[in-house]
């Protein structure tokens, strides 16, 4: 029997934001992503990219959410990790067992699908073809002249129905300049871009198609906006949990209304789903 499309999409949805990490107790360091792991988690099960590559992995925070939702919802995506797992000025300079702990967390659960490449971005490069990579995450050195270089060169890469993700867009430290070129990015592709800014923020762009960025948006349906709330209410929560304070601090206002009918809509249009959400809540 066919799975109702609205139940599997809305379990899907509701798994996601009670998603925690499976890697996060482990002893991997990175938690500055922590924030978007429900929604990484969700992202994947809902776009099943064929191909992602993640520019900058450190510990596997973010990459290990991605490998983690293909296994959960058996997929055939295939996964790389890019990183020389050497450091630079931002994430620090680190030693070698930073790989090898990662190395080992991806041969016990990932192996089957998913390869670390320790190089640079720029050597990696040769190793994709044009127009194969379905989900790109560029969390690499956050200058601005890196990050638009990555996005630039790897930009021929993407699939049609590519989503970029750039991590750091809400980081305004000295130094930091993602934020500068996304929104540039946004400028350029306004209808295209969609953003989180919690846990230092999330850029999440289709650049070569204005359809895939609706088909996302109607993945989530009329309450778009407030399932991307709930996500970074969610997301911010897990962000405490790791670091003892919320990162968008006293500048994120949230509109208990908006969560509360957003709640309330996922409940009432599968009414087999209440008991998990009262689970959740
Ligand atoms: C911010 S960390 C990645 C964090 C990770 N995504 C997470 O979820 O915790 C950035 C990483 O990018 C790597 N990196 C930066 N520039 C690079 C380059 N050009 N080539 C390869 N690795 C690079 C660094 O070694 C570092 O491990």
């Amino acid at each position: 029997m066919d799975m109702n499309p609205l139940l599997s999409s809305e379990h899907a949805l509701l798994k996601a934001l009670t998603y925690v990490g499976a890697h996060i107790d482990e002893d991997l360091p990175g938690k500055a992503w922590v924030g978007h792991t429900p929604f990484a988690y969700w992202l994947i099960s809902t776009l099943k990219p064929g191909l992602l590559v993640e520019l900058g992995t450190h510990g596997g925070g973010s990459y290990f959410s991605f490998c983690q939702s293909v296994i959960d919802n058996e997929l055939d995506t295939k996964t790389y990790a890019v990183d020389t797992w050497e450091g630079e000025d931002h994430a620090g300079s680190y030693t070698q067992s930073i790989f090898e702990n990662v190395s080992r967390f991806n041969q016990k659960h990932f192996a089957t699908f998913s390869t670390l490449i320790k190089m640079k971005f720029s050597e990696a490069l040769r190793k994709f073809d044009e127009n194969s990579i379905d989900l790109l995450h560029i969390d690499g050195f956050h200058s601005y002249e890196a990050v638009s270089g990555d996005f630039n060169t790897w930009y021929p890469k993407l699939s049609t129905k590519a989503v970029v993700l750039f991590h750091d867009t809400h980081e305004f430290q000295p130094k930091f300049g993602v934020h500068r070129f996304w929104a540039e990015i946004k400028n350029k592709y306004p209808e295209q871009c969609f953003e989180f800014e919690h846990s230092h923020g999330l850029g999440v762009c289709f650049p070569k198609s204005l359809n895939a960025a609706i088909n996302f948006q109607n993945k989530l349906g009329a309450n778009f906006k407030n399932i991307f709330y709930l996500f970074s209410v969610v997301g911010d929560d897990l962000y405490y949990k790791l670091h003892g304070k919320y990162s968008l601090q006293k500048n994120y206002e949230l509109d208990m209304k908006d969560l509360i009918d957003c709640l309330k809509h996922i409940k009432n249009n599968n009414p087999d789903l209440a008991k998990d959400l009262k689970q959740f809540l």
